[in-house]
């Protein structure tokens, strides 16, 4: 079955072809430099720039797998949650592609497609706890097979993405900051009292990082001076060289800093999945990252060990699939069409902060 995926719910735009578990063809065209002058997404330049996008990528993805339009089966697009005007682009363009082409229509909850991101490279062994960490959401699932998925733990106030944004931004390092703060944190050592590893003094399974910002915000203010005037750009800190230039006698503090903070987050993530494999109830048998955090060298190397001493398989997907991407919107599309649940033209765009809901109707 080939199925084209559709991503623009953030500041990804992004179009990819599979057929099962092949990636024929993956096209995204990042955003990133445009927004991070802003030091975050700035949702009208985001729509416009994935309206100008998305024809070039498919076209260039029907040029790379050599198909042609009418090949396609399915056109599977994200349809939420994220930035609504963003949403409407590609489901738009979705809807006018089945419409055309007489393709099937998905809509596929944007998260879903995140936790399944892994099954494109690897079968996964279920039940297993799927951590998924991106740049809006912080969620805990127990995973039956590929389509059941059952919420067990969320954040109550900031993702972990965000957390490593928002400090980075405190450190005039640029955006988005947590893959920026990874690079940096390999040069450092980690001071595990320089942190708090915040919201675990409970016995449930949500997250919540706003107490962790508050001390990364203190520790911050008390050292004057740390943060460079201006803002870094990315470029600048590609090599050890570059970032010690550029942060000059800083360098060492903040990578320090970057390690003890990358840990924190780490070790919080590490702790309440190890609760949720406990309370299952059945044998779990895998724990599954995905997201764009889950690239985070700290982050996986935790889970794995986690994984290790349990005698789980340890699955995370390559970082390619972790961030934002439509071949894991191409991928959860396919696995829906073949269960038989679809969508017709009234399919709608769902803003954050609404659930995504199951209105599938059955495939024609
Ligand atoms: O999944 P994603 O691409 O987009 C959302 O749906 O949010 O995740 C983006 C988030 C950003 O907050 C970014 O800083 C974070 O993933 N991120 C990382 C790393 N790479 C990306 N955070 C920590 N370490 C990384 N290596
Ligand atoms: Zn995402």
């Amino acid at each position: 079955m080939l199925c084209l995926g559709i991503e623009t719910s953030c500041d990804d735009t992004g179009v990819a072809l599979v057929d099962g578990r092949r990636l024929l063809a993956n096209r995204a065209a990042s955003q990133a430099d445009l927004h991070a002058v802003f030091g975050g997404v700035v949702p009208e330049i985001a729509s416009r720039e994935h309206y100008r996008l998305l024809a070039p990528l498919y076209q260039a993805c029907l040029a790379d797998a050599g198909v042609s339009p009418s090949d396609v089966d399915v056109v599977s697009v994200a349809r939420g949650p994220g930035l609504l005007g963003s949403l409407l682009t590609g489901v738009s363009f979705a809807k006018g592609l089945a419409l055309g082409t007489g393709a099937r229509l998905v809509g596929v909850d944007h998260l879903y497609a995140h936790v399944l991101a892994a099954a494109l490279e690897t079968e996964i062994p279920y039940p297993a706890v799927a951590v998924l960490i991106s740049g809006g959401h912080t969620n805990l699932y127990i995973m039956r097979s590929e389509l059941e998925l059952e919420l067990v733990g969320r954040t109550l106030d900031d993702a972990a993405g965000e957390a490593f944004d928002k400090a980075a931004k405190a450190l005039n390092l640029p955006y988005p900051g947590g893959a920026v703060m990874d690079r940096l944190a390999a040069y450092g050592q980690v001071d595990t009292a320089m942190f708090p590893r915040p919201y675990l003094d409970n016995q449930n399974l949500d997250f919540s990082f706003s107490g962790l910002k508050t001390a990364f915000a203190l520790h911050i203010a008390a050292r004057e001076g740390l943060a460079t005037e201006r803002l870094v750009e990315a470029t600048e800190l590609q090599s050890e060289e570059g970032a010690r230039r550029v942060l000059g006698e800083s360098f060492q503090e903040i990578a320090d800093i970057c390690a003890s903070y990358g840990w924190s987050i780490a070790d919080t993530l590490r702790i309440k999945t190890s609760r949720a494999l406990e309370r299952m109830g059945e044998r779990p048998q895998a724990i599954i990252l995905a997201g764009g955090v889950a690239s985070n060298t700290t982050v996986r190397r935790l889970l794995k060990e986690e994984a290790n001493a349990r005698g789980l398989a340890f699955i995370a997907p390559s970082p390619m699939l972790c961030t934002d991407n439509a071949a894991m919107v191409a991928y959860a599309g396919s696995r829906l069409a073949e269960a038989g649940l679809c969508h017709d033209l009234t399919l709608e765009a769902v803003p954050r902060g609404r659930k995504v809901p199951r209105d599938y109707v059955a495939c024609a």
